[in-house]
């Protein structure tokens, strides 16, 4: 029988990209094999995000350009997935008829069965939180990922509401992973080829997990990671500072795969913005955080996220967020204008001025920008460990990243794919690094 095409869109932060995965993995089960093209389904998943900006809309704009895509065509089974699916809900089979299936990221485990009730043409909508039953199911479904870096979701949801946030309404409450079956799962990857393994949560380092009285912490899962041979580097995303104990930041003193950059999101430098925002920790408990990281090992760098414009931020609030990077020099970080999300405690705020918003914006990334230039920039004329993970596409280049997660694009071989070398930077930009395979100087 010929398989039928599935395509998976997907927008939004890692743990989307890990759950596409894990759906195509599930689907194959129903005779659906993965496709890059979009125009060819049978089936067509938007896998989608909410955290910013006109999120509904731009589901409903992607809808019409895949009904364009079909129009000569036998209409695909059209899935609406992930966090808008969530926070929508039914209503989005209401407003627009194209859509066959709406699904949340915490009821992927009954994909399957929505996929074979379509066939008697019904439409559905599944956004119950299920989310032990989820993984209970995935965890006896091969995790096919092959790829030389691989994520891996260890927790999900979120407890800590912050004022601005919809990830609590769209993922359910903190849920963590039993030990056994992550570990189960990584072993899986690193057999399916994977040298890095990048452990995923919207609180990762709240992982807890108990058994038998006692507590698996995620500094458990790294040292135990530690061990495989195979595997090269260790990663975790994202974490919360309130959520950085002392055992995660020790993982940094012994544990040489886990890599020295930490994304730790702070979004304000204001006490009074992070109180406002509900953040649970002060600038202070941050700047703590830091300085013991840096203690352990002052290679470490640091990324961040920033919101700016929340609603009441003053000049001299924006002022002290400035001052914070100027003190903190994050190599690479995320910065938007606030945007009020349906349904969290800020979306009634005041919002502030528009173009004082947009103001302040253009100043902080222009000094996060130079920042990562800069950066970027120390590293020309040395030699960096990258690990090689593709070729790209019709070019004679490849792809790679180095410890502190930069791009790197390079002149290698294909034998070195899956290989940590050693790589002569020759040029940057903000961005990316560029360079040659330094043959006498080859890594592991
Ligand atoms: N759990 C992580 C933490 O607390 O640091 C963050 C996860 S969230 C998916 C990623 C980032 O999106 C946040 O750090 C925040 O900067 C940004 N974000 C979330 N809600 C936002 C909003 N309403 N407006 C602008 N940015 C937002
Ligand atoms: Fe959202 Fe805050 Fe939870 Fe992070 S900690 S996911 S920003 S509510
Ligand atoms: Fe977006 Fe949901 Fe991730 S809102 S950032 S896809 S958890």
């Amino acid at each position: 029988m010929r398989k039928k095409n599935i395509f998976i869109k997907t927008f939004g932060c890692q743990m989307n990209e890990y759950d596409s995965n894990r759906i195509y993995d599930n689907v194959s089960e129903l005779g659906f094999k993965k496709t890059q093209d979009q125009a060819n389904a049978e089936c067509y998943i938007l896998n989608t995000c909410h955290i910013r900006d006109k999120a509904k809309e731009k589901v409903y704009h992607e809808i019409g350009r895949v009904k364009k895509l079909y129009r000569e065509k036998k209409k695909p089974i059209m899935v609406v997935a992930g966090c808008v699916a969530q926070a929508e809900n039914d209503e989005m089979l209401k407003r627009e008829p194209y859509i066959d299936i709406v699904i949340g990221p915490q009821s992927y485990h009954k994909i399957n069965d929505l996929l074979k009730e379509h066939e008697i043409n019904l439409k559905q909508e599944e956004t119950e939180f299920d989310t032990i039953s989820k993984f209970g199911y995935f965890d006896k479904i091969k995790n096919n990922n092959d790829k030389i870096s691989a994520y891996l979701t260890i927790q999900e949801g979120c407890d800590k509401f912050c004022h601005f946030c919809v990830v609590p309404y769209t993922r359910g409450p903190e849920y963590s992973r039993p030990f056994g079956n992550i570990i189960d799962e990584a072993e899986q990857l690193i057999e399916n080829g994977a040298k890095e393994i990048t452990l995923l949560g919207q609180n990762v380092n709240a992982y807890s997990y108990v058994e038998n009285s006692k507590e698996y912490r995620i500094s458990n899962l790294i040292n135990h990671l530690n061990q495989y041979s195979e595997l090269k580097r260790i990663r975790y995303t994202t974490s919360h500072p309130r959520d950085m104990t002392d055992d995660l930041i020790d993982c940094y003193s012994n544990n040489k795969k886990l890599m020295p950059f930490v994304h730790l999101p702070i979004q304000s430098g204001s006490d009074r913005m992070l109180n406002l925002m509900n953040r649970k920790h002060t600038v202070d408990d941050y700047i703590k955080v830091y300085e013991k990281l840096k203690n352990i090992n002052k290679d470490i760098e640091f990324s961040s996220d920033f919101i700016i414009g929340y609603p009441g931020e003053t000049e001299k609030d924006f002022q002290y967020t400035f001052d914070l990077i100027k003190k903190i020099k994050f190599i690479n970080s995320f910065s938007f204008i606030f945007s009020p999300r349906p349904g969290t405690k800020a979306s009634n705020l005041k919002m502030i001025d528009k173009n004082i918003a947009k103001g302040r914006l253009i100043t902080i990334q222009e000094k996060l920008f130079n920042n990562q230039i800069e950066f970027n920039k120390s590293m020309e004329n040395t030699s960096i460990e990258v690990l090689v993970e593709n070729k790209l596409e019709k070019q004679n280049k490849y792809f790679g990243r180095n410890k502190f997660l930069s791009p790197v694009i390079f002149e290698a071989n294909e034998n070195d794919i899956g290989k940590i070398v050693n790589v002569k930077i020759d040029s940057s930009n903000q961005n990316t690094l560029f360079g040659f395979c330094d043959k006498n100087m080859r890594a592991a």
